[in-house]
């Protein structure tokens, strides 16, 4: 049993080693090489008076929410909000499956929020769309690819923000998007609008990525947000059998290996793909542990592992197994989590080293997402992997729980945008 879960343990020169090949990963992404997108958001720091009234949309991997938010003397009132699941019967889009298409989507992001508006106002639109886009410039971008297994027809190549204005125009709602942003870009704003250190900012949800402040963009010869997307990194990962299958069996093989490896959507898979192999190598469990189906992909969810975590009733109820069987279960939910908590971390040094090579200065990395902010062990792991591995320097970086960033963060990148010279159409 112990050779057999060992491939998934991180060892402390192996943490060192990812850090210095994500380091090195990032000085090559911006010269247009590596696994790196490293994408222009068109964005710096905010400069914290931003003010106004905004309608803030955010799509992500789970969730569809729009807000209608105001930013007033560094304060942010959340008005009117709602809220939709992806997998909504209304909407249909379930897993690896491809049964709606762009249009269906943003009629019916439209129609939410039409819910949150006052009918005889105008509005400028933030929105946070946490999908690899190529941005010209804090509006406009185009559409990479769908990932997270969420697949719409009629939008890989399009223009989101386009998409999104002229469902809006079939509405006739009053509303003008003005910035996009990616999820961690959302994060970082609401962080640094509230804590002027923040220099990195990541999401560890349903997907994970990282975006950070890189000083003297060469585009701009100022300081830019750029967003990694960072779950396509994949150098040195301590990748292993159950890994590939997981990747060969998904919507996108190939792609985002570390996302893979890390975020929320995987978790549950990579458990149960572990159950299934032990099954099949003879260590069969003698409780009726598969008399709960968990032969169906994604029948494991990162929510079960969070509940198996916290109190190992839940697991001996789910799987009606012996108490035995389900300690061996915690313990490979335990290592499953503690791998993606160190890798991430690793992720994390590569980025402070690029910005700060001798650790003079003071970083504050802003996370936001359902797997940081509620696995047990996952906080925890984290900043103690970064210590472990930079000792006392490590008292330099800050980690901290920043929550709903997407949605205050899209409402401060709409106010940048309708007072920069970058005109909106309006
Ligand atoms: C995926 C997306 C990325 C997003 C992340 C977290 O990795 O590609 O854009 O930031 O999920 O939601």
């Amino acid at each position: 049993m112990e050779a057999f879960l060992k491939p998934y343990e991180v060892k402390t020169n192996k943490i060192l080693e990812i850090a210095g090949n994500f380091k090195k990963s990032l000085s090559l992404g911006l010269n247009g090489q590596g696994p790196l997108m490293m994408l222009p958001s068109y964005i710096g720091k905010p400069c914290g008076n931003e003010r106004g009234t905004y309608i803030a949309l955010d799509i992500g991997g789970t969730n569809i929410r729009a807000a209608r938010i105001t930013l007033d003397h560094k304060q942010i009132f959340y008005e009117a909000e709602v809220t939709t699941s992806f997998k909504n019967p209304e909407l249909l889009i379930d897993y690896s499956t491809n049964r709606t298409t762009a249009e269906e989507l943003y009629d019916y992001i439209a129609e939410i929020i039409s819910t949150i508006i006052k009918k005889e106002e105008k509005y400028f639109l933030g929105f946070t769309f946490s999908f690899p886009v190529k941005q010209e410039n804090i509006l406009n971008a185009t559409l990479i690819r769908w990932v997270k297994e969420i697949d719409v027809t009629g939008a890989v190549g399009e223009d989101p923000s386009k998409l999104l204005l002229d469902a809006l125009l079939r509405k006739k709602l009053n509303i003008r998007p003005a910035a996009m942003i990616n999820d961690t870009v959302g994060t970082f704003l609401h962080a640094a609008w509230i804590e002027k250190e923040t220099d990195i900012a990541s999401i560890v949800g349903t997907g994970h990525n990282t975006c950070y402040l890189q000083e003297n963009h060469e585009l701009t010869g100022k300081p830019m947000i750029v967003n990694m997307e960072s779950a396509n990194f994949n150098i040195g990962l301590p990748y292993t059998q159950i890994d590939k299958a997981l990747d060969e069996n998904s919507s996108f093989p190939g792609t985002a290996q570390l996302e893979k490896m890390v975020s929320g959507v995987y978790l549950g898979e990579l458990v149960r793909r572990i159950l299934l192999d032990l099954n099949d190598h003879g260590l069969r469990l003698k409780g009726k542990i598969f008399k709960k189906n968990i032969n169906h992909p994604y029948s494991l969810e990162a929510r079960d592992i969070s509940e198996f975590l916290c109190d190992s009733k839940n697991i001996t109820d789910f799987f009606s197994c012996t108490n035995s069987e389900a300690e061996m279960i915690n313990n490979i939910c335990q290592l499953i989590v503690k791998r993606s908590a160190r890798l991430v971390a690793a992720t994390y040094i590569g980025t402070v080293l690029h910005i700060d090579e001798r650790l003079d200065k003071k970083h504050v990395i802003a996370i936001d997402g359902s797997v940081y902010e509620k696995m047990p062990y996952f906080r925890e792991e984290v900043s103690s992997t970064i210590k472990e591995v930079l000792g006392e320097k490590s008292d330099h970086i800050k980690a901290v729980l920043v929550k709903g960033g997407s949605g205050a963060g899209a409402a401060i990148a709409a106010a940048i945008a309708v007072n920069s010279s970058f005109t909106v159409s309006r």
